[in-house]
């Protein structure tokens, strides 16, 4: 995010307007079935190792429409194809090209600090555990550009209820896998290893915050932060940690990668808020992914009846 700016989104990572159209309509007539297939329709001869049959496995899932927008959603290319995860590279299509190097399965996560159920668990029975829920969210990353993804995840409250943090929790924690020879990325300085995020504990806890385990009714992609990633809409998309290995509950703030790279850029709370500039760019519109003209930013990318209430009293130019 310090290396690439808003400007810097090529035209060929747009997609052609027309084919997207044609894209939705193909992906609309079908089942999950027939997704499936379009996965393979969509980029004939084209699927990067990230894309793999064994990755696309449906995933059983009841949708949640109250928490849902109806707003198109983007491609599962544009999706797959253009991310920030700097484990794999920089680079936008870093990420689809070399993150099948990352083992997924089994894969376990570690609850620890002030919790009354420290363990390490396993994702397999956690998932097995839970009623997963589709919701379509934006995405609206803090380099000024959007996208809307059908997530498929685990409320974090439902998670968090289980380990049972103690009166002395305050705040969450989330780590990312630390492994050089499954992530390349990180053998380079660009941020201090491992990734890691944090939120306050009523933001973890609100409804909206969500695990995701899978997007577009299959199981989450490599790129896309496989085999579990927080998504939080209502914040920068680098809060959405990928890949988590680690949940402490902690009694003080604990630090976040984006903050310790570049305290005066990202702050803790990141929440997404149109009249706080970046120092170095102006954060009042964005470019959603797939389309050419960019939109007015919404504050709280548009979940400010939902969550508006968190930081009521906050001077959110200071607390940004
Ligand atoms: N998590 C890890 N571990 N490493 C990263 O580089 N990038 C963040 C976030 N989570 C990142 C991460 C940023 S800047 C964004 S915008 C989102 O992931 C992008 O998610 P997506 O690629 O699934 O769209």
């Amino acid at each position: 995010m310090l290396i690439k700016r808003p400007g810097d989104i090529k035209t060929s990572d747009i997609t052609d307007e027309k084919i997207y159209h044609q894209r939705r309509a193909f992906l609309q007539a079908g089942s999950r079935a027939a997704l499936a297939m379009a996965a393979g329709a969509v980029l004939p001869g084209l699927m990067f190792p990230g894309e793999a049959a064994a990755q696309m496995a449906a995933l059983p899932f009841k949708k949640n429409t109250r928490f849902s927008t109806d707003e198109e959603v983007n491609s599962l290319k544009d999706i797959t194809r253009y991310n920030n995860f700097y484990e794999f590279g920089t680079d936008k299509t870093d990420p689809a090209k070399y993150a099948h190097t990352l083992k997924t399965d089994p894969w376990n996560i570690r609850v620890e600090g002030e919790v009354e159920n420290p363990a390490d668990y396993q994702l397999e029975d956690l998932i097995k555990e839970s009623q997963l829920e589709e919701r379509v969210y934006r995405l609206r990353c803090v380099e000024a550009w959007s996208m809307v993804i059908p997530w498929v995840g685990i409320p974090l409250s439902t998670l968090i209820k289980r380990f049972k943090p103690t009166s002395k929790a305050k705040y969450v924690e989330f780590t990312t896998l630390h492994d050089p020879v499954q992530m390349p990325g990180q053998k380079r300085g660009v941020l201090g290893w491992p990734y890691v995020e944090g939120l306050r504990m009523d933001e973890a806890m609100h409804p909206l915050t969500l695990m995701a385990v899978g997007l577009y009714g299959k199981v989450l992609p490599n790129q896309n932060g496989a085999p579990i990633r927080l998504v939080v809409p209502w914040k920068y998309g680098f809060k959405s940690i990928k890949s988590i290995v680690k949940i402490r509950f902690t009694e003080t703030m604990p630090n976040t990668s984006w903050n310790l790279s570049g305290p005066q850029e990202y702050g803790f709370y990141a929440n997404v808020n149109p009249s706080v500039d970046h120092p170095r760019w102006s954060q009042s519109r964005e470019r959603r992914i797939g389309e050419f003209f960019k939109r007015k930013t919404a504050m709280f990318n548009g979940y400010q009846e939902q969550v508006a209430s968190l930081y009521s009293g906050m001077d959110l130019q200071r607390n940004y």
